[in-house]
């Protein structure tokens, strides 16, 4: 309990004075709810309905891990009948669409209070998959299709949780990409090189940024061996290569062995009984006396849970149920909605909506009770209840649940001299015939997506034929849509404007309100391609069971797209505002092995907004996995007429190839295209530079944690 001690001293200390039962206690956890009457019931001692329990120690002053869900705020698991009732932010991808990290750690730092006031020290937090399959139906607990996007804003997000003195997961390690078949013989097949320059580079960026005290380990294969038996991923990748200090733990049911799986890496079994059979437990101590697995290990295994332990806080600031200030939640979330969301189209300056306005329909979605939330252990329960409670399915991955934010009743707020009314849609003649006597039609678009299945690329049931007639019947129609992640948008080129707004969180309805009518200005950026067809994607047949060769290796999302030149509904990066934004004077060099770039960015229109210039880069000759790479960005928020001076300092790794062989980051001698941008698709300016050689060992890491933006 020296606290002046390194959290590695101390874990060494620690674990020398512990028995080899009590170091296998820590490796083996428990699900800390019940699937139903007949099912086991969850562990003493216990928080009820909650994900984990890690028994503690109680004489060596080792407090129980108290796990919880997760990304959005705390969840409630299994059958429990009396559920948590929390504070959710907006979904993981609506946050990666403010790409905003300091939104990022002020939402993280919110959940990870309520799970510490609710007696949690662990978050399973941290969602960073890439969105390589657009259908994937976890997609909104993920941050996007880009490594350095989705690596930062998880990473914020996980500091923010850990700034609670709390350990959160980095998950699903890795390449659970789908979620079709992702317990049975679901294989992620990848090229190994590829996978750093995609998938595992969004891991690895978000634990640099983020530190998390833990990685959960996949459900799926990964080129053939379960993610959680993977000596690739486990060892030589976390490992030997990212030198990471804390401990792996297992998703809920997704150890298949116990040597494979201890020797392989792993050095917690979650959620027992979610296993086919107990793998850790008796298990393992069968295997330590056998000498399959070592004592060395079992010493590292226990060496590395309590490592974290420490570090995190766990040991030295005990937690206990608190009171949680909800007033002060409500504007953490609904600031993160209102920067989340993305204004996609707006012909003709439809938006925001004037306050003047005399008859207002609003159609669809539920929007007279909530907003839509995404499925699966991820949910979190509002206060004040389900707005829409008899919506199948009504069990998991369900249930479908609406947060009581209605946006029909912060419409009203905002315009208290119009008359507002609301058709649900059912009844398309109803609808067309209010949007037709009314000034302006918001018609609502929902897509209910969801753990444990993939979703069609669309809204759900016959939304879009609905928001077509809507369309027709007035030409003044906003469609906002609350989605998983990207739909195709076959009415888009007949609606003036379009707002995603994604799963809002549960002061949904307010932010969009708060948007529509310019109370606040969206800011918000696709962090994912919206194709046009699903001929477009790499993969266009649906998910599927088996073996998914990933043969586009590293071209992911825009970098396909750029790729194969085919053209998006709408591009990564995109999302427009109430102002109009002009990028320019960019100066690009190299500085220090890297490239620097400068450049400004004025507000030339009449409105306060705020500027996400991006900055692209790519080999003028060729030879990466796509043309270009996002290298970085500024989010700048300007007044009317203000212009700010900014610089990017890209990471280094973004200009090089991964060699398998040497294993090694390589930058090739050349020149390099560096290109200012309002999104992957609206290039502003661009200049060249001229880099040397250079290369990069797999342990390199940028000098500290800020010194590039
Ligand atoms: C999910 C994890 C989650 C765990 C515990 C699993 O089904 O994949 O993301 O943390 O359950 O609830």
């Amino acid at each position: 309990m020296n606290a002046t001690l390194s959290p590695d001293r101390r874990a060494e200390l620690l674990t020398a004075a512990m028995t080899d039962a009590e170091k296998q206690t820590l490796t083996f956890g428990y699900f800390a709810s019940t699937l139903g009457p007949d099912q086991p019931k969850p562990p003493e001692g216990s928080r009820a309905g909650s994900a984990g329990y890690v028994p503690g120690i109680p004489r060596l002053g080792i407090p129980p891990q108290w796990q919880t869900d997760a990304g959005v705020g705390v969840a409630t698991q299994g059958a429990a009948a009396v559920k948590r009732e929390r504070t959710a932010l907006p979904s993981g991808l609506a946050t990666a669409a403010t790409w905003d990290p300091d939104i990022a750690f002020e939402g993280g730092a919110m959940i990870g209070d309520e799970a510490r006031r609710s007696g949690f020290n662990v978050m399973l937090a941290g969602g960073v998959d890439l969105m390589r399959e657009p259908r994937n139906g976890r997609n909104f607990e993920y941050a996007g299709e880009d490594p350095l996007l989705a690596g930062r804003i998880v990473g914020a997000q996980i500091a923010g949780i850990q700034s609670n003195r709390i350990i959160a997961t980095v998950k699903h390690f890795a390449l659970n990409d789908q979620e079709t078949d992702r317990q049975g013989s679901g294989d992620s097949a990848i090229d190994r090189a590829a996978a750093r320059m995609s998938d595992l580079l969004a891991f690895q960026f978000a634990i640099e940024a983020g530190n998390p005290g833990a990685v959960m380990c996949a459900y799926n294969r990964v080129n053939g061996p379960w993610a959680c038996e993977s000596p690739w991923l486990l060892t030589d990748v976390l490992r030997r290569d990212w030198r990471y200090p804390g401990f792996v733990m297992s998703d809920w049911g997704a150890v298949h062995s116990t040597v494979a799986s201890a020797n392989a890496g792993l050095e917690q079994d979650s959620g027992a009984p979610f296993d086919d059979k107990p793998y850790f437990g008796p298990p393992l101590a069968a295997a330590i006396r056998e000498g399959a697995v070592t004592h060395a290990r079992l010493d590292q295994m226990a060496r590395r849970i309590v490592r974290s332990m420490f570090a995190h806080g766990l040991l030295d600031l005990p937690i206990s149920e608190q009171p949680i200030d909800y007033a002060a939640h409500a504007a953490v979330t609904r600031k993160d909605a209102e920067e989340g969301a993305v204004l996609l189209k707006n012909e003709g300056a439809l938006l925001p909506l004037a306050p003047a306005l005399r008859r207002i329909a609003v159609i669809g979605g539920h929007a007279d009770r909530g907003v839509l939330a995404g499925g699966g252990s991820s949910l979190v329960y509002p206060r004040g209840g389900n707005a829409v409670a008899d919506l199948k399915p009504t069990s998991w991955p369900g249930p479908v649940m609406y947060y009581p934010s209605a946006p029909l009743d912060a419409i009203r707020k905002q315009a208290p001299g119009a008359i507002v009314r609301f058709a649900d849609g059912t009844d398309v003649a109803a609808a067309t015939a209010l949007a037709r006597e009314s000034d302006v039609a918001i018609v609502f678009g929902t897509q209910w997506a969801g753990e444990s299945f993939d979703v069609p690329l669309m809204l759900d049931g016959d939304q879009d034929a609905l928001i077509a007639a809507v369309a027709a019947a007035n030409t003044r129609t906003v469609v906002v849509l609350e989605t998983g992640g990207p739909v195709l948008a076959p009415w888009a080129e007949r609606v003036p404007a379009v707002l995603e707004a994604w799963y809002p969180g549960t002061e949904g309805g307010e932010a969009i309100a708060r948007l529509l009518f310019g109370e606040t200005a969206p800011s918000g950026r696709l962090p994912a391609t919206f194709p046009r067809s699903l001929a477009q994607l790499p993969h266009p047949q649906a998910p599927h069971s088996g073996e998914t060769r990933y043969s586009e290796g590293g071209a992911v999302g825009y970098k396909w797209f750029d790729k194969t030149g085919a053209v998006p509904q709408f591009a990564f990066g995109h999302g427009l505002t109430y102002t109009r934004l002009a990028y320019r004077r960019l100066r690009a060099r190299a500085e220090g092995g890297t490239v620097r770039a400068d450049f400004q960015v004025t507000n030339t229109g009449s409105r306060a907004g705020v500027a996400v210039a991006q900055l692209y880069v790519g080999p003028v000759g060729g030879g990466w996995e796509a043309p270009k790479r996002l290298g970085g960005w500024r989010r700048l928020a300007l007044a009317p007429g203000a212009s700010s001076a900014a610089s990017v300092i890209i990471d280094p790794r973004l200009l090089a190839t991964w060699d398998e062989g040497l294993r090694q980051w390589r930058i090739a001698a050349g020149d390099y295209r560096v290109m200012l941008a309002d999104s992957a698709r609206d290039i502003r300016e661009t200049a060249t530079v001229r880099l040397s050689a250079r290369a990069l060992p797999a342990d390199w890491k940028p000098p500290t944690a800020h010194a590039l933006h």
